[in-house]
């Protein structure tokens, strides 16, 4: 029978559901490979979402617009892409190279900053899209394609980070919020690993002692800076963020890392009132936070703390070149210049998407943006309104 509190979720069709039986028997073979029948939750995060043509970024789901289950800002409106290309344009010249696109969705965003940037005279040789899913990069070949096939030559699809010393400009929206998160529970003493098992009910969550050293690290620090926590307290840590940033530091020679992603720094993420973390799951525009529902189906998400980005980056030797909320950036970047129109309903329509875009409370306060590089001056654009490296 179905669970009353599913009503409001809409049936996925058979073919969805059949994908997504195929991705638990995959969970469930591992799980029960292990010696003690769990495994991380962060391994459930990854297959849930990248097991290779079953999961949830790597199969055919519509994901992003109204089609899908979420709209991320470069979907919501195009006013977001030209200002991202404002800052581009700035630093391109200064730095030299081309662009880096992480995780493009859609492409829709690759799309909207290679336009402006030809409209602004500042077009690079090559966009690279690093992208881990096939079917994703069938699809931004598609509408570079069918939007705009004069750009699609500039346009470099990568599997893996650039292998020689690289110049430029790394772009990552909404990324590193869908890497697979650890994710643990204070109790009297010290710390536990969430872990998922499966039985007769399906699969389950059970905690599990913290045996990942770079976890309990982690941890540890966190009893320092966070300290006061209470028994029962649940989050998550993103030790893949951290390794993504070092990544970066390992090939870029000259330029910026532009990162947009929703979260907070470490002061404002650990609070004792957050006692069940920010882990969230989308499924066709509806939040809700178990990520055992739906396996495949559904995007899983958790917040970043951008102070961990920032320490990853200093120690790789990077700059951390500004911190700001979204609404901030695009004020700098000038987002109110580029929002006007003759026609008096493309008029209302900006004025619509603009609301979306730098709503407090909402997209403009929760999406942060942080800027990193390499032999890059400080006093971006897009800092110029508020600078809030301060909270890091
Ligand atoms: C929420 S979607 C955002 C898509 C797009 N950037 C946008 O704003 O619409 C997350 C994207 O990040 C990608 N992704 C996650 N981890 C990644 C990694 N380590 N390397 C490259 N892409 C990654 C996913 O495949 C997916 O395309």
């Amino acid at each position: 029978m179905q669970d009353p509190a599913d009503l409001a979720f809409p049936e996925p069709d058979q073919a969805a559901k059949a994908v997504s039986k195929r991705l638990l028997e995959r969970i469930r073979g591992e799980i029960r490979a292990t010696p003690y029948g769990r495994i991380p939750f962060c391994r459930f995060m990854d297959l849930a979402l990248y097991a290779p043509g079953l999961g949830y970024y790597s199969a055919g789901s519509a994901k992003f617009g109204p089609e899908g289950d979420f709209v991320t800002a470069p979907e919501t409106s195009g006013l977001f892409a030209r200002s991202l290309a404002g800052q581009i344009a700035e630093v391109l010249p200064m730095a030299g190279g081309n662009i880096l696109e992480v995780g493009a969705g859609s492409g829709v965003l690759c799309l909207g900053i290679l336009e402006e940037l030809e409209r602004l005279d500042t077009l690079p040789d090559r966009y690279n899209i690093l992208e881990l899913s096939a079917d994703l990069r069938q699809r931004q070949e598609a509408l570079l394609k069918s939007r705009s096939p004069d750009l699609l030559g500039r346009v470099r699809w990568l599997s893996a980070w650039p292998d020689a010393p690289w110049d430029g400009v790394i772009v990552a929206n909404e990324v590193l919020d869908a890497m697979p998160v650890h994710r643990v529970l204070k109790i009297e003493g010290g710390w536990r690993e969430t872990c998922v098992g499966d039985g007769d009910e399906g699969l389950f969550f059970d905690d599990c002692e913290v045996t990942e050293s770079r976890l309990r690290k982690v941890l540890d620090n966190l009893d320092v800076q966070a300290s006061g926590l209470p028994e029962g307290y649940q989050t998550e840590i993103n030790l893949a963020g951290g390794d993504w940033i070092r990544g970066i530091g390992g090939f870029l020679r000259r330029g910026l890392v532009l990162i947009v992603d929703y979260g907070y720094p470490r002061s404002e993420y650990y609070l004792a009132e957050r006692n069940q973390g920010t882990l969230m799951c989308y499924y066709r525009h509806r939040a809700h936070d178990n990520p055992l529902q739906r396996v495949g189906l559904q995007d899983i998400t958790a917040h970043i703390d951008f102070t961990a980005l920032a320490e990853a980056a200093v120690e790789a030797e990077m700059d951390v070149l500004g911190f700001t909320t979204q609404a901030q950036f695009l004020l700098g970047c000038g987002i109110l210049d580029m929002s006007t129109a003759d026609d008096v309903i493309e008029q209302a329509r900006l004025a619509q998407q603009l609301r979306t875009l730098l709503m407090p409370g909402g997209m403009g306060e929760i999406f942060k943006v942080l800027a990193l590089g390499r032999e890059i001056e400080p006093g971006l654009l897009g800092f110029a309104v508020r600078d809030e490296r301060f909270r890091l």
